[in-house]
């Protein structure tokens, strides 16, 4: 149930306001916040996940829960303090691109209310590769800030021919791989034409392939993930489970947002008339389930499984961690549930691990009877 002050302000404000503005105003209002002496510190006590159970060790990091702020969000990493406080277990920023760009014209972001949805084609609208990691840079070495795992997701600058992709992920690469905790190779955004032409096995290998030997020369460990879109054909899913278990990935991120309009509540006409971009919300809840138990299936026990897609209940991260996700993000659900949201999925998660009888959260990752 959405707090009721929160539904006021949803139904009351912010449906008023355009979305992309209520976004910067809301995003803007929680870094200045944060920038209050203690106050990012302060938060993380009071929202973050406190029950030891949630404890999860993952691509040898940390995490005080599993359940992290998708891609997409933060895209500059400028409010990772802010975000940290909401009690998320870690953010993934991004995506960031090795050009700076503008991503899209707006409007470019829209809400479907009947589908608590989000429609959006930002374009990947970011500052750039560099100006990210040296914000995470003075962040890492400043001191009192809460400590957090962060994520860099990556993807293609739009400007960039097919035949440069490589060479401009790998630039990225080299930009943030030292302040990351973790990469994500995002090739699964509907915005960027071409973009999601290498998921495919035959692009994807000389691409995660040079990838990982950039953030090697980085001179550190970054664990190394990639992220795919829930439109993928189901063969296409395991050609990639496989490619990853070939390359010995740390994990994939299972779903980006959809280019279908199926099942949705609000009306067609409503709908079209947006215009294209990528579709999230609980309307990919089942396709994105789907998704990670195939790829649990295929992958083993090895790589770590990041399920994302239409998470918005305790009930929704409790199905992904049993049908074997060790980490969890959300994203359109945050706009929908308000701040207080992360709190409310720690503490029903750790409800339903005790009820179930488990001591660790890691205990339970895979845990459902898998159909024979
Ligand atoms: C996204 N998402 C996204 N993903 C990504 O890898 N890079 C990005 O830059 C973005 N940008 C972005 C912007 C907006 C406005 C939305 C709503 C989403 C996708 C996001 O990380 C996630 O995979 C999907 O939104 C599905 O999860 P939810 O939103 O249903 O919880």
């Amino acid at each position: 149930m959405t707090p009721r002050p929160y539904r006021l302000l949803l139904e009351r404000v912010l449906v008023r306001v355009d979305a992309e503005t209520a976004h910067r105003a809301s995003f803007a209002a929680l870094r200045a916040v944060a920038r209050v002496p203690g106050a990012a510190a302060a938060g993380v006590r009071l929202l973050g996940p406190r029950d030891a159970a949630l404890r999860v060790r993952a691509l040898g990091l940390d995490l005080p829960g599993p359940v992290g702020l998708a891609a997409g969000f933060d895209k500059d990493a400028r409010g990772v303090d802010g975000l940290a406080a909401l009690g998320f277990g870690f953010v993934e920023v991004g995506t960031v691109t090795a050009v700076a760009q503008p991503g899209n014209p707006r409007p470019r972001l829209f809400r479907l209310l009947a589908d608590r949805a989000v429609v959006n084609r930002m374009g990947f609208n970011n500052a750039g590769a560099a100006a990210a990691a040296a914000r995470l840079a003075r962040r890492g070495s400043r001191r009192g800030g809460p400590r957090v795992v962060v994520g860099v997701n990556i993807g293609r600058t739009k400007a960039v021919a097919d035949s440069g992709a490589v060479a401009d992920y790998v630039a990225s690469t080299r930009a943030v791989a030292g302040v990351a905790d973790y990469l994500v190779v995002n090739v699964s955004s509907p915005n960027t034409p071409g973009l999601r032409d290498l998921q495919s096995v035959e692009a994807l290998r000389p691409l995660l392939v040079a990838v990982r030997e950039a953030a090697a020369a980085a001179g550190r460990q970054v664990p190394l993930l990639v992220k795919i879109a829930p439109d993928l054909a189901d063969a296409d899913v395991l050609a990639v489970a496989d490619l990853a278990v070939e390359l010995g990935l740390d994990g994939v991120v299972a779903t980006n947002t959809t280019v279908s309009r199926e099942r949705l509540l609000t009306p067609a006409a409503d709908v079209a008339a947006l215009g294209a971009g990528g579709l999230s919300g609980p309307v990919l809840r089942e396709r994105s389930l789907e998704v990670l138990r195939m790829l649990r299936a295929r992958l083993g026990p090895g790589p770590v499984l990041v399920s994302v897609g239409g998470v918005a209940t305790a009930d929704d991260v409790w199905d992904r961690v049993r049908a074997g996700a060790t980490l969890v993000q959300l994203y359109t659900a945050l706009v929908y549930e308000g701040p207080l949201l992360p709190r409310r999925l720690h503490e029903g998660l750790a409800a339903r691990l005790h009820a179930a009888g488990f001591a660790r959260l890691q205990d339970a990752v895979g845990s459902e009877a898998v159909a024979p």
